[in-house]
């Protein structure tokens, strides 16, 4: 290990130990603010009052989003499954039937991403039947290009804006891990998304199995999470607006596909809270109160509640039960009944 890469060792230990020391504190605040809540207020959580108070104190008139202001979240990732229109245009008559079973208040309760591939955004946003706007199309990737360069065959972020796309995922594992996409590119890519009005992003990031096993999962999160949202840092990071449109997908990337084992909510538990932490400490209490915390990894209608019930999930991204129109209803309804049981 030559000097900068021990420094930045060092500094990574160091980042870890407060990062976990403070989440100690964090979570301690959480249970004796759990314990000392009334009923009608058991569900808010210490960081939603500890930044609703930091607000009062500063004068600052900003609005803090408390946990029950932050809109569900479900993204259907269909990947590459469906490779032809006939294929699509089933799943889209499929959606529309579900979606117009559902009663109003579950179709206000959750925002429905659907996240086709680029070849076939336009046709799904075009074929939703959708008069509310809570089911949005998002794109599963962009390039980092900007227009009338030598990118050949990519795809821009105003590309996708163009065809009424309203959301991009950005570092999902597949990427990272298979296509070989780093930390520098994926942020490159949140920044220029954000940069395109009317667009949000899907950040995913977790950890492999290998560096759980070896003690590094809350370090290679943190370390995820700093480099992707570097931009969003500038000027102290307090623009909590930007951090409204940004939902973070916590992924284990030993919990996805078939044969995974899925993460315990104990688990998921501790890492959403920690990562909530990590955001309010890095950043500003606001921002981690506006923004949204999804777990994603073999997520289906039997289990979906374990993890929609927990204090900081805000949602979840699906892969196969996206595509299962009986197990995507059946999480619409369990986030829609977690949003009302919160409020
Ligand atoms: P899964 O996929 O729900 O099928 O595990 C999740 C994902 O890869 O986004």
């Amino acid at each position: 290990m030559n000097d900068i890469q021990h420094h930045h060792a060092e500094l990574l230990c160091h980042e870890v130990v407060i990062s976990e020391g403070l989440c100690l504190l964090f979570l301690i605040l959480t249970t004796s603010a759990a314990t000392a809540a009334t009923a009608s207020v058991a569900s808010t959580t210490a960081l939603d009052k500890m930044s609703a108070n930091t607000a009062n104190s500063v004068g600052d008139t900003a609005t803090c989003t408390t946990s029950n202001e932050r809109k569900k979240f479900l993204g259907a990732n269909w990947k590459c499954s469906l490779e032809t229109v006939e294929q699509v245009d089933d799943c889209i008559f499929q959606l529309n039937q579900l979606w117009e079973s559902l009663p109003l208040n579950e179709k206000d309760a959750v925002e429905l991403c659907i996240y086709p591939s680029y070849c076939f955004i336009d046709r799904v946003r075009k074929g939703l039947h959708n008069k509310n706007n809570n089911i949005v199309v998002g794109s599963q990737n962009v390039y980092d290009a900007t227009g009338n360069a030598g990118f050949t065959g990519s795809c821009t972020p105003k590309m996708v804006q163009s065809l009424g796309g309203t959301n991009v995922l950005i570092g999902h594992s597949d990427r990272r891990n298979a296509l070989g996409e780093s930390n520098a590119l994926i942020a490159q890519k949140v920044q220029q998304c954000l940069a395109v009005e009317g667009l949000s992003v899907t950040l995913t990031i977790g950890e492999t199995a290998w560096q759980r096993k070896t003690g590094r999962a809350l370090s290679t999160l943190y370390h995820q999470l700093r480099v992707a949202t570097q931009s969003l840092l500038v000027n102290g990071g307090a623009n909590a607006n930007n951090w409204h449109n940004l939902v973070i997908a916590y992924e284990p990337v030993w919990a996805i596909g078939d044969g995974a084992t899925p993460c315990s909510p104990t688990e998921a538990a501790r890492v959403h809270s920690a990562l909530r932490a990590w955001i309010a400490r890095r950043v500003s209490p606001e921002a981690a109160a506006a923004c949204r915390l999804v777990y994603t990894g073999s997520v289906n209608a039997q289990n979906a509640i374990e993890y929609t019930s927990l204090d900081h999930v805000d949602g979840s991204v699906v892969g196969r039960a996206g595509l299962d129109m009986v197990q995507l209803k059946s999480i619409i309804q369990t986030l829609a009944a977690s949003s009302s049981a919160a409020e």
